[in-house]
């Protein structure tokens, strides 16, 4: 009979400082029992981005507190605790290290193991803490500063079939957003948009749908929506509101279409497996856009595989995933010394070649 085991996780890898408690009694389905996420769009909002150093230090001032609050949420006490899980990667090195040291003052303290987590695989094993479904899955990672698909074999296996060259998909919603003089984070304000738009009067390009492998690339298509743009300014002095709307339907129609076709290609690679039951599972915040999951789950369907996409709170950046994956490696005997280092570039897949960009958060994997 497997132990039961209460895991604090701690996530400072980009503008989230996040600390959550999660359990899990012998093989029965984890249990989140407190997850508390202090978010820091506003500290970043000016800058059009996330400022690392201004981020470092915000973890490093919250990260305290939000341990507090994770704990007195789950009514525990650090005594009442078997490990202690932290993201030692990949993302921001300043924010990871406050995260590290944090989680090494609380072990050195009261002596718990400590457990450092790749923020990748907290995200891939999510699927696992929600939905408690078995190996081997594909995951689709999408958000503004992840673009992959991993086959995921076993909480320590990952192979990437492929993955953004250049942006995330996010990071161009919110760079389109941004052209458009829509506001931040792009994503939802373009979907919002796009409602009233006809995706079919500017045709965008769908890059590397011509390559037969599982990469993307974004960065083209926010180009050629500058382009479009500035056209219609000079031809009219201006855009309308139905431009504007036109252009964000074209646009997702455009990230829509690749991902469903890049998904199709990986979806092809993992069925060739012969999984018993195959599932095709998604996380990161492009997985809240209506017309990307429809296009998602009809690939699936139509390949007769189960589509999973997890509450956006645990799609998005959090430490309940960072927990149960130290669950997950603890139970496979995973321990790290004083000398866990934090990593701003940690792949998952040693062996896929590595990509040359993986969004805004920097080349990631
Ligand atoms: O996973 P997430 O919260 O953070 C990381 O980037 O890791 O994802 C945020 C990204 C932003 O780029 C945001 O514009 C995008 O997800 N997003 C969306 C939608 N909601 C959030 N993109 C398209 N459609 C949406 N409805
Ligand atoms: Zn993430």
């Amino acid at each position: 009979m497997a132990q039961t085991l209460t895991v604090l996780g701690l996530e400072s890898s980009c503008d989230d400082t996040a600390a959550a408690v999660v359990r899990q009694s012998g093989v029965d389905r984890a249990e989140i029992l407190s997850s508390i996420v202090y978010g820091q769009t506003e500290l970043h909002s000016a800058y059009g981005g996330v400022v690392p150093e201004l981020a470092a230090r915000a973890h490093a001032e919250k990260l305290d507190q939000c341990v507090r609050d994770a704990l007195s949420a789950a009514e525990l006490t650090l005594a009442e605790l078997d490990a202690v899980a932290v993201t030692a990667g990949p993302g921001l090195i300043g924010g990871v290290m406050s995260g590290v040291m944090c989680a090494k003052g609380i072990c050195a303290a009261t002596g718990l193991p400590l457990v450092g987590i790749n923020h990748l695989a907290g995200h891939a094993l999510t699927p696992r803490l929600t939905d408690a479904i078995s190996f081997p899955f594909l995951m689709l990672l999408v958000s503004g500063g992840h673009c992959q698909y991993l086959l995921v074999r076993a909480p320590d296996d990952f192979t990437r079939l492929g993955g953004t060259i250049d942006d995330a998909p996010g990071e161009a919603f919110d760079k389109t957003a941004r052209l458009l003089g829509l506001p931040q984070p792009g994503g939802p304000a373009v979907q919002a948009e796009a409602i009233t738009g006809d995706p079919r009067r500017f045709r965008f390009p769908r890059p590397l749908l011509d390559r037969d492998d599982c990469n993307l690339s974004f960065s083209g298509l926010k180009t050629a929506l500058l382009r479009q743009r500035d056209q219609i300014v000079a031809e009219k002095n201006g855009i309308t509101r139905q431009d504007r709307a036109d252009m964000c339907a074209g646009f997702q129609a455009a990230v829509a279409d690749v991902l469903a076709e890049k998904t199709r290609r990986a979806l092809r690679i993992y069925l060739a497996e012969g999984p018993s039951e195959p599932i095709l599972a998604v996380a990161g915040g492009v997985a809240a856009n209506t017309a990307i999951r429809g296009a998602l789950e009809s690939v699936a369907d139509e390949m007769g595989t189960r589509f999973l996409a997890p509450p956006l709170a645990l799609c998005t950046d959090n430490a309940a995933m960072i927990a149960y994956a130290g669950i997950e490696r603890f139970r496979n005997g995973a321990r790290d010394g004083m000398d866990l280092a934090a990593r701003p570039r940690w792949p998952l897949d040693n062996i896929s070649p590595a990509l040359l960009g993986s969004g805004r958060k920097g080349a990631k994997a």
